[in-house]
């Protein structure tokens, strides 16, 4: 959503800040600013636009070395982005710099309270409320940190903050309700900030917040109290073990192209220490005190529900649990959620940060239900307050767009299956799952092969169909889910419009768009499905519809494009379908001159509803 740092140290604090806003831009780009001390002041910088804005800016100024200062880049959600509402907001008398990540729910009531005691606003965000609403309390606590908690207190809803004060200015404060926030300990600094990335340069000793947790930190102290008694709050540094090389392009020329061609490793290292060493049985223990789900609820958004989509297939064929897939936005918002008795909820999230997938576990877990939680950052909102949690392992995700979070979520979704496949004991099954998990094994070395010529194919057909405005995506079955995928990518990443269909469905109105300027891009894979999906691709052509194909060799399929993937047998056939789309939307929004790994309007983690 937003990113913030706040550091103390030894260092020139805002070129540390600045690196690390960098490291966070990902997480939104309308504007950003920087608060430090300098003679007695608390400066607040900002700018507009992105980081490169403020670093224009900043070029301009005398910066003190002071060694105290925070950050922030934002991605709006209250005001619309200009610098009067970019962070960091002061308080009306300039002695208090705050910067904010989430949403203040109750910002209004506090605005009018604080308004009638004579505060005066100048933008129209919630974190403005929230500095003057800490302002106020300061009035009555000489101590920062209660008037602090106070504040928190009486605010509702998510929130990621650090503050400054013109008096202290070798301290920062921060606090952390259902939004990301992890401290960072060096030596003779300290750090906060809204994921790892922003201080790993500088130390790999980190504490994952709680929701509720309070911080002071100065260069040499720090300390961590709870919010509803400032008590000092139970943490134990853990030790960062993934290198900035990881969180970095390595040569590719966006996060989004290293994060496809990942792919095959991160396949390798979802499956690391989860297969027997006979390779016939699946190993989760974050599952084995649980029953077998009589009903699984998977709930998501965006690519990780088009994940959820797709592992419904093999839930419900190879481990027979019938299967609900379920929109985060609605779900948490459905009268009487249908979790029967020994029902489970499943949540998918990459960030484990977005909110409306938060809410929805938290629904079901309030509703008695286990919630298991299926992450990608460790230590994120999810995978903390999950029933349980399984991580992907599958590195740092850079690009806004998601690919290798989707993949590997799938991966594991087969894995899911076919260890709650193997505790019902069917006879029939033990055979079938050795081979599923062979296929499983194969995988990395299939695609690292398959991808070079994929990669090709797809800059190909890039270039020629560059000029639509309009696509269909079509699929069935599994494909239906990746054909679902497809069309987001190529929306999110080149701005072209792009519906995804169940092929079957066509028929029933939308097959009115088919026109010569409105090109197919059509999955039909040799599967039990094809002839279907086959007539379909005819009804396409005979209204003088442009079709991509992508198919296995030998379906003998006619299509304007025919793209062959080697063959997997469905619903795995997936794992060779997911790059394809995704190199052909990357080669499309990079021949555009789209920004591929900051699309516009878009941020990596909506942690607001
Ligand atoms: C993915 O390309 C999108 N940017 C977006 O749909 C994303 O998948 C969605 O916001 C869910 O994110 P999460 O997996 O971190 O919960």
């Amino acid at each position: 959503m937003c990113g913030i740092i706040g550091y103390a140290g030894c260092r020139p604090a805002v070129p540390v800040v600045i690196e690390g806003l960098h490291r966070l831009e990902y997480r939104g780009y309308d504007s950003a600013g920087v608060a430090f001390a300098q003679n007695k002041y608390l400066r607040v910088i900002r700018a507009k636009g992105k980081l490169s804005a403020l670093e224009e800016k900043l070029a301009t100024e005398q910066i003190t070395t002071a060694t105290c200062a925070m950050g922030h880049t934002r991605w709006a959600t209250h005001g619309v982005p200009a610098e009067r509402n970019a962070h960091p907001h002061s308080s009306n008398d300039g002695a208090l710099a705050i910067v904010h990540n989430g949403i203040i729910e109750n910002f209004q009531e506090l605005k009018t309270e604080l308004t009638a005691k004579g505060h005066v606003f100048h933008s129209e965000t919630d974190t403005e409320v929230l500095v003057n609403l800490i302002a106020e309390c300061r009035k009555r606590e000489p101590d920062l940190l209660y008037a602090f908690a106070a504040a928190l207190r009486l605010a509702h809803g998510a929130y990621a903050v650090c503050l400054m004060e013109r008096g202290a200015p070798d301290t920062f404060y921060a606090a952390r309700m259902s939004a990301p926030l992890i401290f960072g300990i060096g030596a003779g600094e300290n750090f906060a900030a809204s994921d790892i990335p922003a201080f790993l340069p500088y130390t790999r000793k980190v504490i994952f917040l709680d929701d509720g947790d309070i911080v002071q930190a100065s260069a040499k102290n720090y300390r961590i109290l709870r919010l509803e008694n400032l008590q000092p709050a139970a943490h134990e540094p853990q030790k960062i073990l993934w290198d900035m090389q990881a969180a970095q392009k390595n040569g590719y020329r966006h996060f989004m192209l290293k994060e496809i061609f990942e792919q095959p490793r991160v396949i390798a290292d979802a499956m690391a220490g989860r297969v027997s060493p006979q390779g016939d049985a699946v190993l989760l223990p974050e599952l084995d005190d649980l029953p077998v789900p009589a009903r699984l609820h998977i709930v998501a958004c965006g690519t990780s529900w088009h994940a959820a989509l797709w592992g419904r297939h093999l839930l419900e064929s190879w481990a027979h649990i019938p299967v609900q897939t379920e929109i985060a936005s609605e779900f948490r918002y459905r009268d009487n959620l249908p979790l029967g008795k020994g029902d489970m909820a499943l949540v998918i999230s990459q960030s484990g940060e977005t909110a409306d997938t938060l809410a929805a576990l938290r629904m079901a877990k309030k509703q008695g239900a286990a919630a298991i939680g299926l992450c990608n950052v460790i230590g994120s909102s999810i995978a903390r307050e999950a029933s349980t949690v399984l991580y992907t392992q599958a590195g740092p995700e850079i690009s806004v767009a998601s690919t290798k979070a989707m993949c590997s979520q799938m991966l594991m979704l087969a894995l899911m299956a076919l260890y709650w496949q193997a505790k019902q004991d069917r006879p029939t099954d033990a055979a079938r799952r050795k081979g599923w998990l062979d296929i499983l094994a194969s995988l990395p070395a299939m695609l690292e092969e398959a991808l070079p010529a994929m990669h090709e194919t797809a800059r190909r057909l890039s270039r020629k169909y560059a000029q639509a405005r309009n696509f269909f995506y079509l699929g069935r079955g599994h494909c239906f889910a990746l054909a679902l995928e497809g069309a987001l990518k190529l929306k999110e990443l080149s701005y072209i419009h792009a519906e995804g269909y169940a092929a079957g469905e066509m028929k029933h109105g939308p097959i009115a768009l088919i026109d010569p300027a409105f090109p197919t891009f059509a999955v039909a894979l040799d599967d039990p499905l094809f002839p279907k999906t086959k007539s379909n691709i005819e009804e396409v052509q005979a209204r003088q519809g442009k079709v991509i194909a992508l198919t296995n060799e030998g379906t003998g399929l006619s299509a304007d494009d025919v793209w062959t993937v080697p063959h997997l047998p469905p619903p795995l056939a997936g794992f060779m379908v997911l790059p394809a789309l995704q190199l052909f939307s990357y080669e499309m929004a990079d021949y555009l001159g789209k920004d591929v790994d900051q699309p516009r309007n878009l941020a990596k983690s909506v942690t607001v509803e």
